[in-house]
């Protein structure tokens, strides 16, 4: 199954609409006439969204330049109402957003979502057709006690509660070992395969062995220029989620590269 890679930047609570604009103009300018046959994502905060939005529309890429698609890093299960602080998938729409990342483990961990509530964040961003980057991942005490193919299972069969196959080949699983993410600690290329191969065994138990041969499953956590081809080369790897060394052009663009040519 030949699988296109996806290269997605996970900007987390970095670069208003001003470092968004420096930020493309020098990443732009770099990718200028090359094509990595990869799909390329950037998650910024919401107040950057107009301005990533404005900035690839107006740009005058050459034809053999990427398109780069927008992604937001979360939003509400809700339509619309009295929930103050949440953004709806109504409204990223306006913004020319395609990807959302749901289940972040941050989100997780820090604000208490739940597999019940990435649930319904996921069918409500399928409604709105976007497509989800859903997350997960084990902590180190969770690995260390045995139990990577527990968790792993529970929150992929939580998450994807009542979700047609069709929405599924919609969505883009990213495994991102807790430990791994922003730690500079990388899984083995050998762990992360292991770990996308039982993901991509439970999806074939939930879906069927079809659904599991195209679902595109990223690896998150410390990925850098130095080792996005290991883990690009493994065979269930299909794309990165990247977080701090994509808030540099140069080394979002060396992990693409390196990454791709595998
Ligand atoms: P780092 O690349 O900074 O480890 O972050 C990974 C991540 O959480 C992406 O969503």
């Amino acid at each position: 199954m030949n699988r296109k890679l996806i290269f997605a930047a996970n900007w987390k609570m970095n670069k208003g609409p001003s470092e968004t604009e420096d930020f493309l103009k020098s990443f732009l300018s770099k990718i200028q006439g090359q094509n990595f046959g990869s799909d390329i994502v950037i998650a910024p905060p919401f107040v950057s969204l107009s301005k990533l939005a404005d900035v690839l529309h107006t740009r005058t890429a050459g034809a053999n330049s990427p398109t780069i698609e927008i992604a937001a890093q979360n939003c509400s299960e809700h339509d619309s109402g009295a929930f103050t602080g949440e953004i709806s998938v109504m409204m990223l729409r306006e913004f020319f957003v395609h990807y959302v990342i749901l289940g972040h483990s941050e989100r997780r961990s820090l604000y208490g979502e739940v597999d019940a509530v990435i649930n319904q964040k996921i069918l409500k961003a399928r409604d709105a057709n976007l497509k989800p980057i859903f997350c997960i991942g084990e902590t180190l005490a969770e690995r260390e006690a045995g139990k990577l193919e527990a968790v792993l299972r529970t929150q992929i069969s939580g998450g994807l509660h009542q979700v047609s196959e069709k929405d599924l080949s919609e969505i883009i699983i990213a495994y991102e070992p807790v430990w791994a993410i922003g730690t500079g600690v990388t899984a083995t290329s050998e762990q992360a395969q292991d770990a996308h191969a039982f993901v991509r065994s439970v999806i074939a138990d939930l879906y069927g062995a079809d659904a599991a041969a195209k679902i595109r499953i990223q690896y998150g956590g410390s990925v850098k220029p130095g080792n996005a081809a290991e883990l690009m080369a493994c065979p269930d790897i299909d794309g990165a989620l990247i977080g701090g060394a994509a808030l540099d052009a140069q080394s979002f663009l060396e992990i693409i590269k390196n990454g791709s040519a595998q």
